[in-house]
């Protein structure tokens, strides 16, 4: 006779993705915050060689990082799924080759900066180009979510649908950098060599703080976005549903993660240094806040779970074509503490941090920070 389960613990089965991550025998990293992805410890990955570790931040499973290294002149196995994946390239050279079923191989070489869509479902395998050098990758992907939609690796892994218009979106010309800007701050593309180096849209309404373009990728349903702040500034807390990933590429600060109360009171937030490959994906209403401290650049990129053109709501969101503000929308779906709102204590802290950098400029911090 079976006993009923007593707590929790011993109801709960965990998620249909944690079962996927620990058959893969690799690392599942939590929290709201990782310190370095290129420093992560990985774990050797039989499925599909390298090495490996998964990540479940924020408390939700709708979006994930796959982080993976590949030995010198080494190479990963091939590899196809029913969710969506984006790469990053943190360290090294190397190369993707991505093929489906009626349509030529496509091999792009890649390094340090290079972000690249791999179309749902199309084969991909990626190579090491170094002899004497491991490279570090990264995917976005919402193989989290799809994993706990289906709960059938089979059918995630090995199916054989063709996505006819997800590939020939990619076929459409080279894998280059040949992409739309469809408007100002939204771009079409597939794949951008550097994003350290790729040109970003400012707001000319705030000033020379700020510039940000949104990428839409891989014909896909995820968004995602390239944030600059200007030196001597930072961003406003905001909070939102949980599923954002911003991954710090270039300069270096600190970010503030906080639940609501932590407003009003220093000793609820938690202050953590953010510098190249650092991660914030803060949890459902955790508010977070971007500082930058260094003397230039400050660069991240975000990985969301939605995508606001292919919206089933109609909130205009973030996204404004005529560039108004939208301070004033009340549909949107984010909240954001408004800067005659904050505890000054934050700003003073801040101007300490620059002081100690040796940064001389101060610009206002933005109302309605992005990102
Ligand atoms: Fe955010």
């Amino acid at each position: 006779m079976s006993t009923a389960p007593k707590t929790f613990e011993e109801w709960w089965a965990g998620s249909h993705y944690r079962s996927f991550v620990k058959r893969e025998g690799v690392p599942l990293y939590e929290d709201s915050y990782l310190e370095n992805l290129a420093t992560l410890p990985l774990s050797d990955w039989e499925r599909r060689g390298g090495k490996a570790a998964y990540t479940r931040l924020g408390d939700q499973e709708v979006v994930n990082l796959q982080v993976i290294e590949i030995p010198p002149k080494g190479e990963l196995k091939p590899d196809r799924h029913m969710y969506e994946a984006v790469m990053y390239v943190m360290s090294g050279t190397g190369a993707t080759t991505i093929w489906q079923e009626g349509e030529p191989k496509r091999t792009i070489e890649w390094g340090e900066g290079a972000l690249l869509a791999i179309p749902l479902n199309a084969w991909h395998q990626e190579f090491n180009s170094s002899a004497d050098k491991p490279c570090r990758i990264f995917f976005g992907t919402n193989m989290s979510q799809v994993i706990n939609l289906y709960h059938n690796l089979d059918f995630v892994f090995n199916n054989p649908f063709v996505f006819k218009e997800r590939y020939s979106y990619a076929s459409d010309g080279e894998y280059r950098e040949k992409a739309k800007h469809w408007t100002k701050r939204l771009f079409e593309t597939n794949f951008i060599a550097d994003i350290k180096k790729f040109s970003l849209d400012t707001w000319e309404e705030r000033g020379a703080r700020t510039s940000i373009m949104r990428l839409y990728m891989g014909n896909s349903g995820s968004q995602i976005h390239i944030l600059e702040v200007g030196e001597g500034t930072y961003v406003t807390a905001h909070r939102h549903g949980a599923g954002a990933h911003v991954i710090q590429i270039d300069g270096s600060g600190y970010e503030l993660l906080f639940m609501p109360g932590g407003e009003a009171n220093p000793e609820q937030r938690r202050k953590v240094p953010i510098q190249p490959y650092g991660v914030v994906a803060p949890r459902m209403n955790e508010f977070h806040q971007h500082f930058n401290t260094s003397k230039g650049r400050f660069r991240q990129l975000a990985f969301k779970g939605w995508d606001q053109r292919l919206s089933t709501t109609t909130s205009r969101g973030d996204y404004d074509p005529v560039g108004a503000a939208r301070s004033d929308n009340p549909h949107g779906f984010s909240f954001k503490l408004r800067y005659d709102k904050e505890d000054p204590a934050i700003k003073k802290e801040y101007y300490r941090e620059l002081e100690k950098n040796g940064v001389t400029l101060r610009l206002e911090p933005l109302d309605q920070g992005p990102g």
